[in-house]
């Protein structure tokens, strides 16, 4: 469910028509439905209501000032993987004692920052994290919370490259070994044991290889529960959402069969793990990023040039993989539609963009309407792992987003001007 619906023939977001976003701001352009948003996060949180719990929102899914303050707002928590996603927290006016810290790679700087900024928990991946941790707190005369990511070896039948729960990935400490690094890590003096953590993956469309996993580990939680006297378990993110309800040819074939599925509710996702979970007696986190923000935001574009070659029809748009690298990097499906409805025949269509790469398309022989220069199109299903996959290359700016709200929108992220994107760089000094 979300936001972005026709009215006549404008698609609008919310209350507002996204033509006139696009006239107002230019293209390309990240729209974001604070409504969809809300409800997102209100219904896998009341979804979670017989448990005492907390919804940490994964914020590398999104990551805009405007879209943590609208978590922050509603009471939510944050998953981070960085220093910086916790100076985003605190700048959206986030709490830290709600972040929950994940990551293979904390350096000694970002967990010294995360301690005196009083976090609710480090997730631990590995036992050199757990002794680098106790030195800095030790340092700090502090005690660090953590709690250590269980990889509970369970597939997660989702594209390999965003599938973590296996011992192919190198996420996280091996199910078999876990009672013995707990008993080691109770050993040092400046680490508090105050909870246990797993993440399976993302993009998850059923709720079996969640509730496998959960029914996996919860004898090893509740064990590690009454020797170390646990507070929180959380079960990680990976909700997965509909990307392509149409099931247009073209689409790979993974994609295809985790879209056929009936969308994974926060219902059926409750009702098959509440019940395990609620004897545990611990407080439950859960980190859920694309399910939130994965369809509250479509990036709007406009075509730039049709070019007919003897085989194809390419629609060349003003926004590119730099933009949205999901399609060029998991060969992701996301629906295209023009924002204005059109009737008529549907011509199999190439949409790319316009960077020097064969890599740089969004779709591939998709039928769609026809189109012409001029005319704008929207990416749906883009607001996670969207904007903030962006990056530069080609010295291309990277887009503005805007947040609406009913009749109000404002842009929460203004065009980045040209040179800020060199700003940082200069000629070394022998180079006149
Ligand atoms: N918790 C942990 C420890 C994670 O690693 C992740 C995602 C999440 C929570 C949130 O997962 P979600 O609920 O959003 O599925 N860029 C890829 C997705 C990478 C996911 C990485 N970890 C994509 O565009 O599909």
């Amino acid at each position: 469910m979300h936001d972005f619906r026709y009215v006549g023939k404008r698609l609008f977001c919310e209350g507002v028509a996204v033509q006139t976003l696009a006239e107002k701001f230019g293209t390309p352009l990240y729209v974001y439905s604070q409504r969809t948003l809300t409800r997102h996060f209100q219904k896998l949180d009341q979804a979670l209501a017989p448990l005492d719990h907390l919804v940490c929102f994964a914020m590398k899914s999104n990551s805009n000032l405007a879209v943590l303050r609208t978590m922050a707002d509603l009471g939510g928590g944050f998953d981070i993987v960085s220093g910086g996603e916790l100076q985003r927290v605190i700048a959206a006016g986030g709490d830290p004692s709600r972040c929950v810290f994940a990551g293979v790679g904390k350096t000694v700087e970002e967990i010294e920052f995360a301690l005196r900024r009083g976090i609710y928990s480090f997730n631990v991946e590995s036992e050199p994290e757990l002794h680098r941790i106790n030195q800095v707190a030790a340092r700090l005369k502090k005690r660090a919370p953590v709690a250590v990511r269980v990889n509970p070896n369970v597939s997660a039948k989702t594209h390999s490259k965003i599938t973590t729960g296996t011992y192919e990935n190198k996420f996280g400490i091996a199910f078999e070994n876990i009672e013995g690094v707990y008993s080691r890590a109770r050993k040092l003096k400046n680490l508090w044991l105050r909870g246990v953590q797993m993440h399976i993956g993302s993009q998850i469309t059923e709720a079996r290889p969640f509730e496998l996993a959960v029914r996996k580990v919860l004898p090893l939680v509740a064990q590690l529960k009454a020797a170390h006297g646990l507070e929180f378990f959380s079960i990680g993110g990976g909700l997965g959402i509909v990307y392509d309800p149409a099931l247009a040819s073209g689409t790979p074939e993974w994609w295809r069969s985790a879209a056929a599925k009936k969308v994974l509710t926060p219902a059926t996702y409750a009702a098959r793990l509440v019940p395990l979970l609620k004897p545990l007696g611990l407080k439950i986190l859960i980190e859920p990023g694309r399910f939130i923000s994965g369809n509250a935001g479509i990036l709007v574009t406009r075509v730039e040039y049709v070019k007919r070659t003897g085989k194809k029809n390419f629609l060349i748009v003003d926004a590119a993989m730099n933009d949205l690298i999901r399609p060029a990097f998991y060969d992701a499906y996301h629906e295209i539609v023009p924002l204005t409805r059109k009737g008529g025949a549907q011509v199999s269509s190439d949409v790319v963009g316009p960077i020097c790469e064969s890599g740089d398309y969004f779709c591939k022989n998709r039928p769609l309407p026809k189109l012409g220069e001029g005319d704008a199109i929207a990416l749906l299903s883009a607001g996670a792992y969207g904007s903030v996959m962006g990056s530069n290359y080609n010295a291309r700016a990277l887009p503005v987003e805007v947040l609406v709200n009913g009749r109000r929108f404002a842009a929460v992220r203004t065009r980045q001007a040209v040179a800020k994107i060199w700003a940082d760089e200069k000629t070394a000094p022998w180079q006149k």
